[in-house]
C-alpha cells in the first residue's frame, strides 16, 4: 500500500508522526477522543433531514429532473416482478465489484418450487490491485479466466451454459442483457470501460478466452440479486439493501411513476444509487475532517460521498485516520504513530469488526493494533473500541435515515399509510456486524415509525436472485428466438420478391392471351383516361368496399362536385339472396333521390362494382365470383347491370339509366387520371386489393382490334390460385383461407388486404401462445374469435407515434390481458405481417409499370399510380414500403402514387360521361 495519502494528511493538517508535546494524562486522553468522536454524532434533526432530502432527490430523478451530480440516480432495471418461486434450472453466476477486489463464481441450481433450495457452489478469486486499475480487457479476461476454471473444478454436464452477470456499479440498463456503465465506483477504475455495454464487454472476453461457450443472458446490480434471491416471507421481498465495500438500495417502484419508462402500468425494479448522494446542504453538518480527507485520497475524489460514510471499503479508512489523528495529538499510542497507520488501507472492515465487537477482548484489539507497530498502551485498547462504534453507529445511523427515505417513498407511490414490507439485507456489513443492523432498525423506527419493516438476510450472498433473474431472461431469450422463428417465413428477400414480381408478369402474359392463369386480365372496356372535356351530372354507386355509397357527381368546367352518403349493408344482405342485395341497392337510391330532389329524374348512372366481372361491353358485367365478404345468391354468372334494372323494374318509381359498370380499381384510375394524364395504373389495397393498367389492345386476345389501348382489370386478388405462390404460403395463411368463405380462392389477396391481415396476426398470436411465448400460455376465449382483431389495429399499432403502452391499452381494450413483453411481441408481429403484405403489392405494382414499358419499348418509363383503400391509406408504413419495393424491383420506372380523395364513385361517373359523350358523338 502507498502512503501518499498519508503524507497528504500530515502536510495538510500538520500532524507530528509523534508528538511533541508532554503526554497527556490518561483521563485527557478519554476527553480528547470523546471530543474528537463527537464529531461522528448524527442528531435526529440530522438524520431526518438527510432522509427528506435524500428523498426530494429520488423523487426529482423519478421525474427525469436529477440534474447536479450530487443526486441520486434511480436506474430502472428490467426486473419487472419479485420471483414466482416457480422459476428452474441451473445458471451460473458470475459477481463482480460487490466485495471488495473478489470475484465470485457460483453455479445455483433452481428447484422451481419454493422452500426447495440446493446449496450453490461457489469459487471466490482475488482480483490483483493492477487489474483493477488496469484496462477494461484485462478485467474482463481475469474474469472470463475465473469462469473457465471454476468450470475446469466443478466440471458440469450441460453444453447450455446460461450465465448471470451481477454487476455491482451503477449502469444505464437498456435490456436485461444490455448495460452501459456510468463510472466506475469503490476501489475499480479500468480504462475503456465507462460508457460501453458490459454485458458485451464480457461476452468477448469469454469468446476470446474460448474455453467454454458461455451465453451472458442478464445483468443485475447487487440490490437487485438480493431482493430477488430472497425468500418471501408473508409477502414478497421488495426493497433490496447492501452495504458491503459499497452501499446502495433497489426496490420496487410504480412504472408509472418512472419518467424515463414508457410503461404506466406495473412496477419496476430500481436501484436508487444512493452512494452518490452529496448534497451538500444535507450532507454538510455531519462531514467531519475526516471524511474530506479520505474523500481527496480516493480514486474518485467528490464522488459517492454518501457511500464513503457507509461502504466497508471505506469504514476502516475513516479509523485509520481517527486513530492516526489522535495518535499525533498524543491522546493514543503514546502520542506515537507507525509507518503502516499512516499508510492507506492498512485498516480493513473485518479489523474494525473485530476491535468493535464487544465479545472479542481487549487482547484481540492489542494484537491487531501491534500488528500495525503500534505500542497500545492500557487504556488504548478500549479507546480504539470507542473510535471504531463512533464510526460504525454514524454509517448504520445513515444507512437507516437513507432506508427511512426509501420506505417513505414506497410509503407515498403505494398511497399506504401503514407500509407493511420485507427488506432484504446482503453484504459483509451486515454479515459480521450485527449491531450494525439493530442500529439501523432503530433510526428506522424513530424515522419512519408508521413502517412495519421485517429485514430479511439474503440467500447465497444473492447470488441465488441473480440465478432468478437470469431464468426469467433465459425464457425470454427462448421466447424471442421461438418469435422470430414463427416470423421468419414472413420476411422475404429480393430474390423471393423479384421470383413474385417475374411470375406475375409471365400470368398477365398468359391471361391476356386467354390461356390457363390465375390472373383473368379482364378487359374493362375503358378505352381511354378523361380528357378534361367531359360535362354533365351523373349518379354513381359505390360497392364492394368498407362502405356503400350513392353520389351524385356534377362534372363542370369549373371541376367536379360530389354529394353522397354512405349506406350500411348488413352481412345478412351481403350473404343473403341476390334479389334481396339488389332491393336494398334500389331503395338506398331512392333514398338518396329523394334526399337531394331528384326524384323522378333519370341521370345516367355508372356503377363501381368492385368484384370481378367479365365484360362484355361498358353496361355489362358478368359476375364471375363474389370475393371479400359477400355471397349473396343466384348472382355468380348474372350480369351485374341487368340484375340491379330488374331491381329498379321491381320498384316501378324509379327510372335510372345504367350506362357502365366499373371495377373500384378503374374508378381509381380514372379518377387520378382526371388530375394527372400519367396516370395509367389503378391500385386498391382495402378490405381486398387488385390493380388495372392501360394496356395495349393488340395484346388483349378476347378484343378484337390492333390499335390503341384498353383498361385491363387484372384481379390480381386472384394471383396464384394456381398455387403459384405456395413457396411464399405459411401455414397461418393457410388457416386464414380454410376459415374464409371462399377458401383456395383470392390467395394473393388473403395475404396483403385488409381483410385478413388481422385475421393472419391473430392466428401466428394463438400459434405463439400455445407455445407459452404469449399470454403466459393462456389461451383466451377472445383470442380464438374470428375477426376480433381488425386491420385497422395494425395500424394503430403500429404508428410511430404511439407509446409501446397505448400499444398495450389497444390490446388490453380487446380482451387480451398483456405484460409489456408481450405488447412488443405482438407489435412485431403485426410489422411482420403488414411488411411482407406491402412488399408482395409492391411486387405486384413493379410487375404491371414494367409491363407498360415493356409493352411501348422504352428504356425509361416514368408513371402514375391512383391508390385508394384504408389499408394503404390509413396505415402508418405501408404505402412507404410499396414505394421502396417498386424502386428496387423496377428501377427503369419513375412511379408516382396518387391517393385518390373521392373514391372511385368520381372515376364511375367520368367513365358514364365519356361514354355519354362518345354516344352523342355518334348520334351526331
Ligand atoms: C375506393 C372505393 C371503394 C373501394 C375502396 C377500397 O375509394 O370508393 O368502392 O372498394 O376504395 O377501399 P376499402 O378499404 O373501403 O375496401
Ligand atoms: C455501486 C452500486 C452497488 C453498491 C453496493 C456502489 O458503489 O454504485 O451499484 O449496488 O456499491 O455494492
Ligand atoms: C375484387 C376486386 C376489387 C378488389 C378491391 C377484390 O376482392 O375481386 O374486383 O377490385 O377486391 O376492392
Amino acid at each position: 500500500m502507498d502512503s501518499i495519502g498519508a503524507i497528504g494528511l500530515q502536510q495538510r493538517e500538520g500532524f507530528p508522526s509523534c508528538s511533541q508535546k508532554g503526554l497527556p494524562c490518561p483521563s485527557d486522553s478519554s476527553e480528547l477522543v470523546l471530543e474528537c468522536l463527537q464529531q461522528f454524532k448524527v442528531t435526529q434533526t440530522q438524520l431526518q433531514q438527510i432522509q427528506t432530502s435524500l428523498l426530494g432527490s429520488m423523487e426529482q430523478a423519478l421525474g427525469g429532473q436529477a440534474s447536479s451530480a450530487s443526486a441520486v440516480r434511480m436506474l430502472p432495471t428490467y426486473v419487472g416482478s419479485t420471483p414466482h418461486g416457480t422459476e428452474q434450472g441451473d445458471f451460473l453466476v458470475l459477481e463482480l465489484g460487490a466485495t471488495g477486489a473478489s470475484l465470485r463464481v457460483l453455479w445455483v441450481t433452481l428447484m422451481g418450487t419454493e422452500g426447495h433450495r440446493m446449496e450453490p457452489r461457489s469459487q471466490e478469486f482475488v482480483i490483483p490491485p493492477e487489474v483493477m486499475l488496469g484496462p477494461g480487457q484485462q478485467l474482463f479476461d481475469f474474469a472470463a479466466h475465473c469462469l473457465s476454471e471454476f468450470l475446469d473444478a466443478f466440471p458440469v454436464s450441460t453444453q447450455d451454459l446460461q450465465l448471470g452477470f451481477s454487476f455491482s456499479f451503477p449502469c444505464h440498463q437498456t435490456g436485461l442483457d444490455r448495460s452501459t456503465l456510468i463510472s466506475w465506483t469503490k476501489g475499480f477504475r479500468c480504462s475503456g470501460v465507462e460508457g460501453h455495454d458490459v454485458v458485451q464487454l464480457l461476452r468477448d472476453a469469454i469468446k476470446r478466452q474460448g474455453a467454454y461457450s458461455i451465453d451472458v443472458v442478464a445483468v443485475v446490480n447487487d440490490t437487485v440479486g438480493t431482493m430477488m434471491g430472497c425468500e418471501p416471507g408473508v409477502g414478497p421481498c421488495e426493497v433490496g439493501l447492501v452495504v458491503d465495500t459499497g452501499t446502495n438500495a433497489c426496490y420496487m417502484e410504480e412504472a408509472r411513476h418512472v419518467a424515463v419508462l414508457d410503461e404506466d402500468r406495473g412496477r419496476v425494479c430500481v436501484s436508487v444509487e444512493w452512494g452518490s448522494f452529496g448534497d451538500d446542504e444535507a450532507l454538510g453538518p455531519v462531514l467531519t475532517t475526516f471524511d474530506h480527507a479520505l474523500d481527496q485520497e480516493s480514486l474518485n475524489p467528490g464522488a459517492q460521498r454518501f457511500e464513503k460514510m457507509i461502504g466497508g471499503l471505506y469504514l476502516g479508512e475513516l479509523v485509520r485516520l481517527v486513530l492516526a489523528h489522535l495518535a499525533q495529538q498524543g491522546a493514543l499510542f503514546g502520542g506515537c504513530t507507525s509507518p503502516a497507520l499512516l499508510s492507506r488501507g492498512s485498516i480493513l472492515l473485518e479489523h474494525v469488526t473485530e476491535m468493535e465487537d464487544p465479545l472479542a477482548g481487549a487482547a484481540r484489539v492489542h494484537a491487531i493494533l501491534q500488528d500495525l507497530g503500534l505500542s497500545v498502551g492500557t487504556s488504548d485498547a478500549e479507546l480504539v473500541r470507542y473510535v471504531c462504534t463512533a464510526v460504525f453507529t454514524r454509517a448504520a445511523r445513515l444507512c437507516g435515515a437513507a432506508l427511512a427515505a426509501v420506505l417513505s417513498r414506497l410509503q407515498h407511490s403505494r398511497e399506504q399509510q401503514m407500509l407493511q414490507i420485507a427488506v432484504a439485507t446482503g453484504g459483509r456489513v451486515f454479515e459480521r456486524h450485527p449491531s450494525f443492523l439493530s442500529i439501523l432498525q432503530e433510526t428506522v423506527m424513530l424515522l419512519v415509525p408508521e413502517c412495519d419493516v421485517s429485514f430479511i438476510p439474503s440467500v447465497d450472498g444473492g447470488g441465488r436472485g441473480v440465478a432468478m433473474v437470469t431464468a426469467v431472461a433465459a425464457r425470454l431469450a427462448a421466447h424471442r428466438r421461438l418469435l422470430e422463428e414463427t416470423l421468419a417465413p414472413f420476411r422475404l428477400n429480393r430474390e423471393q420478391l423479384a421470383a413474385v414480381q417475374a411470375q406475375m408478369q409471365e400470368a398477365m402474359a398468359k391471361g391476356l392471351r386467354g390461356e390457363a392463369s390465375s390472373l383473368r386480365m379482364l378487359p374493362t372496356y375503358v378505352r381511354a383516361t378523361p380528357d378534361g372535356s367531359e360535362r354533365g351530372d351523373f349518379l354513381a354507386l359505390d360497392l364492394g368496399g368498407t362502405n356503400f355509397r350513392v353520389l351524385l357527381v356534377r362534372v363542370t368546367a369549373g371541376g367536379v362536385q360530389i354529394t353522397s352518403q354512405v349506406y350500411s349493408i348488413p352481412e345478412c344482405v351481403a350473404q343473403g339472396s341476390g334479389q334481396q342485395l339488389f332491393d336494398h341497392i334500389v331503395d338506398c337510391i331512392v333514398d338518396f333521390q329523394q334526399k337531394q330532389g331528384l326524384s323522378g329524374q333519370s341521370l345516367p348512372l355508372g356503377f363501381t362494382f368492385s368484384f370481378p366481372c367479365r365484360q362484355l361491353g361498358l353496361d355489362q358485367g358478368i359476375l364471375l365470383n363474389w370475393t371479400k365478404g359477400f355471397n349473396a345468391s343466384d348472382c355468380e354468372g348474372q350480369d351485374v347491370v341487368c340484375l340491379l334494372r330488374e331491381a329498379i323494374g321491381r320498384k316501378q318509381a324509379v327510372k335510372l339509366n345504367v350506362v357502365a359498370i366499373v371495377n373500384d380499381t378503374v374508378g381509381t384510375m380514372m379518377s387520378c387520371g382526371y388530375e394527372d394524364p400519367r396516370c395509367e395504373v389503378g391500385l386498391i389495397v382495402g378490405t381486398g386489393t387488385n390493380a388495372c393498367y392501360m394496356e395495349e389492345l393488340r395484346n388483349v386476345a378476347s378484343v378484337a382490334g390492333d390499335s390503341g389501348h384498353m383498361c385491363i382489370n387484372m384481379e390480381w386478388g386472384a394471383f396464384g390460385d394456381d398455387g403459384s405462390l405456395g413457396l411464399l404460403r405459411t401455414c397461418f395463411d393457410a388457416n386464414v383461407d380454410q376459415a374464409s368463405i371462399n377458401p383456395g380462392k383470392q390467395s394473393f389477396e388473403k395475404m396483403i388486404s385488409g381483410m385478413y391481415l388481422g385475421e393472419i396476426v391473430r392466428h401466428i398470436l394463438l400459434h405463439l401462445t400455445s407455445l407459452g411465448v404469449l399470454f403466459r400460455g393462456q389461451q383466451t376465449q377472445r383470442l380464438q374469435t374470428r375477426d376480433i382483431f381488425k386491420t385497422k389495429f395494425l395500424s394503430e399499432i403500429e404508428s410511430d407515434s404511439l407509446a409501446l403502452r397505448q400499444v398495450r391499452a389497444i390490446l388490453e381494450d380487446l380482451g387480451l390481458p398483456l405484460t409489456s413483453d408481450d405488447a412488443l411481441m405482438v407489435l412485431e408481429v403485426c410489422q411482420a405481417v403488414s411488411q411482407r403484405a406491402a412488399q408482395l403489392c409492391g411486387a405486384g405494382v413493379a410487375a404491371v409499370v414494367e409491363k407498360i414499358r415493356e409493352n411501348r419499348g422504352l428504356e425509361e418509363l416514368t408513371v402514375s399510380v391512383g391508390v385508394d383503400g384504408t389499408l394503404y391509406k390509413l396505415h402508418p408504413h405501408f404505402s412507404g414500403l410499396v414505394a421502396a419495393t417498386v424502386r428496387e424491383l423496377a428501377p427503369r420506372c419513375a412511379v408516382t402514387f396518387l391517393q385518390s380523395e373521392d373514391g372511385s364513385g368520381k372515376g364511375a361517373a367520368l367513365v358514364t360521361a365519356v361514354a355519354c359523350r362518345l354516344a352523342q358523338m355518334d348520334h351526331v
